[in-house]
C-alpha cells in the first residue's frame, strides 16, 4: 500500500466533507474514511480544529460497528486502518439522515416547545433529507416516496435496523453510566452477486452526532460541548471512549495534541463477521443497480 508514517498518501480522494475525507479504498467495492479533527456546528456556521476528535471518532464508531454487526445489524465498516482511517465498503449513501431520540433535546425541544431532558413516551424516528445548501430539513415518508430518496421497502427495513440500533446502543451506554438521548444514522445500498440489493449502517456512530448524557450528573458529553461550549469536547469524547474500555485512563493527548505512539498502539479493531460474509460481494465489488 501507498502509505507513509502518518497514514496519509496520494491515493485518489473522492470527497471531503465537513468531518471525513473519502478516499479510495485497497479493495474493490471498498473506500476510506479518514476522520479529520474538524468540527462544524449549526450548519458549517460555526467552526474549529479540535485535536484528537478524529482519532477517538474513528476509534468509537469503529468499535459501535462492530458491536452492531455482531447483533445481526449489517454495517459498511471492514477494519480499522490506523489512528484515523478505517476501511469501509463503498455504499451508495441514501439520501436520508434517520434521526432515532429517546429523550427531548437540540431541535425537537425548539421545534415543539419541549423541555430538554423530557422523556419520550416512546422512541421517535425523524427524517432529514440529506442537503446542506437546504439545512437538511425534516421531512415525511411521503416526501421520501414522492421524491424516490427510498422506496417503502428500504425505508422500512432503515426504520427497523434504526430501532435494533437503539435497544442496542441504549442498553450498552446505560451499562456504562452514559444516557443515550438521541441519535443520527445514515444507510446505504450494496448490491449482491445475484443484483439482490442490501441496507446497510453507513458512515459513523460517534460522539458528533450522538447525544449522550452522564446518567448520574447529566453532564453533556457529546458535540453540545462544541455547540454552546459548554466545555472542552475531547475530554467528552475521552469520557466516553475510556468507559467503553478503547482508550487508557490517562486518554491519548499529551500537551493538547494526540499521543501519537499512545494512539498508534491502540489494538486495531476488525469486522470478522462483515469479512466472513461479504468476502465473495467484496472482491467482484458491487453490482449497480438497473435503472
Ligand atoms: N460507506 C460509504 N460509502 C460511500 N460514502 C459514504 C460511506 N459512508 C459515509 N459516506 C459519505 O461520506 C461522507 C462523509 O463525510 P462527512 O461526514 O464529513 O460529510 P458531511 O460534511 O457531514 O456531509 P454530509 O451531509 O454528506 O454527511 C458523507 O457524505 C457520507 O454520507
Ligand atoms: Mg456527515
Amino acid at each position: 500500500m501507498r502509505k507513509t508514517g502518518n497514514g496519509m498518501s496520494r491515493r485518489k480522494k473522492i470527497y471531503e466533507g465537513k468531518a471525513k475525507i473519502i478516499y479510495e479504498g485497497t479493495e474493490p467495492g471498498t473506500v476510506i474514511q479518514y476522520f479529520k479533527d474538524d468540527a462544524t456546528a449549526f450548519n458549517a456556521q460555526k467552526k474549529a480544529v479540535i485535536a484528537g476528535k478524529g482519532v477517538l471518532n474513528n476509534r468509537i464508531s469503529a468499535h459501535l460497528m462492530t458491536k452492531l454487526e455482531a447483533m445481526g445489524i449489517p454495517t459498511h465498516f471492514i477494519r480499522s486502518i490506523n489512528m484515523r482511517e478505517q476501511l469501509v465498503r463503498k455504499v451508495e449513501i441514501v439520501p436520508l439522515e434517520v434521526v432515532v431520540r429517546n429523550i427531548a433535546a437540540g431541535s425537537l425541544c425548539k421545534r415543539l416547545g419541549l423541555p430538554e431532558g423530557a422523556v419520550l413516551g416512546r422512541p421517535l424516528v425523524e427524517y432529514y433529507f440529506k442537503n446542506d445548501a437546504l439545512g437538511d430539513p425534516m421531512v415525511s415518508e411521503e416526501h421520501i416516496f414522492t421524491f424516490g430518496w427510498a422506496d417503502p421497502y428500504e425505508l422500512d427495513e432503515m426504520v427497523s435496523m434504526a430501532w435494533r440500533v437503539n435497544d442496542y446502543l441504549t442498553g450498552m451506554f446505560s451499562g456504562i453510566g452514559l444516557k443515550l438521548v438521541d441519535f443520527k444514522l445514515e444507510f446505504g445500498r450494496l448490491w449482491g452477486e445475484h443484483g439482490e440489493l442490501y441496507i446497510v449502517l453507513a458512515d459513523e456512530i460517534s460522539p458528533d452526532n450522538c447525544r449522550l448524557w452522564d446518567a448520574t450528573t447529566g453532564e453533556k458529553l457529546d458535540k453540545d460541548r462544541f455547540r454552546f461550549d459548554l466545555g472542552d469536547l475531547v475530554e467528552g469524547y475521552q469520557y466516553i471512549a475510556q468507559k467503553l474500555g478503547l482508550v487508557p485512563e490517562g486518554g491519548i493527548m499529551k500537551g493538547g495534541t494526540v499521543d501519537e505512539a499512545l494512539a498508534q498502539d491502540l489494538s486495531q479493531i476488525e469486522n470478522e463477521l462483515a469479512r466472513e460474509r461479504r468476502l465473495r460481494d467484496l472482491k467482484k465489488g458491487g453490482k449497480p443497480r438497473k435503472n
